[in-house]
């Protein structure tokens, strides 16, 4: 197999959140970064839908020779990620691999709580499918899981309006209809690639002692041990430290957002799909 550049792919800006961490732990791989901004958010479509439009992007890291895809979406990988590993990946090419961010999440999340009680906050998709709490238990049997729906939080990012009153008013609504549930919570997961540009506010509303775990260090450290673990796949990624952002969407308003969620400036390019 030649090799390729690494696949990450998200609905929109969030995956950035992940690249980054991937790109501190990882520099010297090549990587390729999709946001299919043209059809964000994936938070509120339906199964079909967020599966048909990732499949779509998934076939297109294909085409740029990518041997392995990281889903860095919650909604994607929650609704997509499955059908794609199981039915698409055995027809387009058995070789290449397709990852998400739930399980790496689920394996570890467990690890941080002392009550047993975790609380979950995610798009309305992810919440839906219960993609956490039935991954979580096949790592620990014994922990609670608590859900709850932030349809309002992504807005709130994309719209630069994380600081604001604004956003605290959702924030509080939505924590405390989760805290509600459970008065034991501990660990508090953010399962929406967004929600760490919203953590300052997040905090404030519970308690100070919460563990907040954001994904991106829990996806970054996965893939090292993936890698580690599949030589072939790893052998098949290509070493130059090179990265390369494109968009379905307006490349300006990329390159403007992307910065703030990657942390530096960013160059993208459009692509149809
Ligand atoms: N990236 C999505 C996620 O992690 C949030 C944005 C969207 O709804 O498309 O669930």
């Amino acid at each position: 197999m030649l090799k390729g550049p690494i696949g990450v792919f998200d609905s929109g800006y969030g995956g950035l959140t992940v690249l980054k961490a991937i790109t501190t732990k990882l520099p010297e791989y090549d990587y390729v970064y999709l946001g299919d901004n043209a059809r964000a958010p994936y938070g509120n479509r339906s199964f079909d839908t967020v599966y048909q439009y990732t499949l779509q992007c998934v076939k297109w890291f294909f085409k740029q020779g990518c041997p392995l895809v990281i889903l860095a979406c919650n909604t994607a990988s929650a609704k997509a990620l499955r059908t794609i590993q199981q039915n698409d990946l055995p027809h387009i090419d058995p070789q290449k691999r397709v990852l998400g961010v739930i399980r790496p999440t689920s394996e570890i999340i467990g690890r941080f709580t002392k009550t047993g009680h975790v609380g979950i906050v995610g798009t309305t998709g992810t919440i839906q499918s219960q993609s956490y709490p039935i991954e979580i238990k096949k790592f620990f049997p014994d922990c609670n899981v608590y859900q709850q729906a932030c349809p309002m939080w992504v807005p709130l990012v994309e719209n630069k309006e994380f600081d604001n009153p604004g956003a605290d008013f959702f924030i509080k609504k939505d924590i405390q209809q989760l805290l509600d549930q459970s008065n034991q919570i501990d660990t508090l997961l953010l399962a929406c690639t967004h929600y760490p540009l919203l953590i300052n506010s997040i905090k404030k509303f519970v308690p100070p002692s919460t563990a907040i775990i954001a994904q991106g260090d829990i996806v970054a450290e996965s893939l090292e041990d993936y890698l580690l673990r599949h030589p072939a796949i790893e052998n098949s990624c290509s070493k130059t430290g090179r990265l390369q952002f494109n968009t379905t969407d307006n490349t300006v308003d990329f390159n403007e957002k992307a910065a703030f969620f990657y942390g530096q400036p960013v160059q993208s390019e459009y692509v149809i799909l």
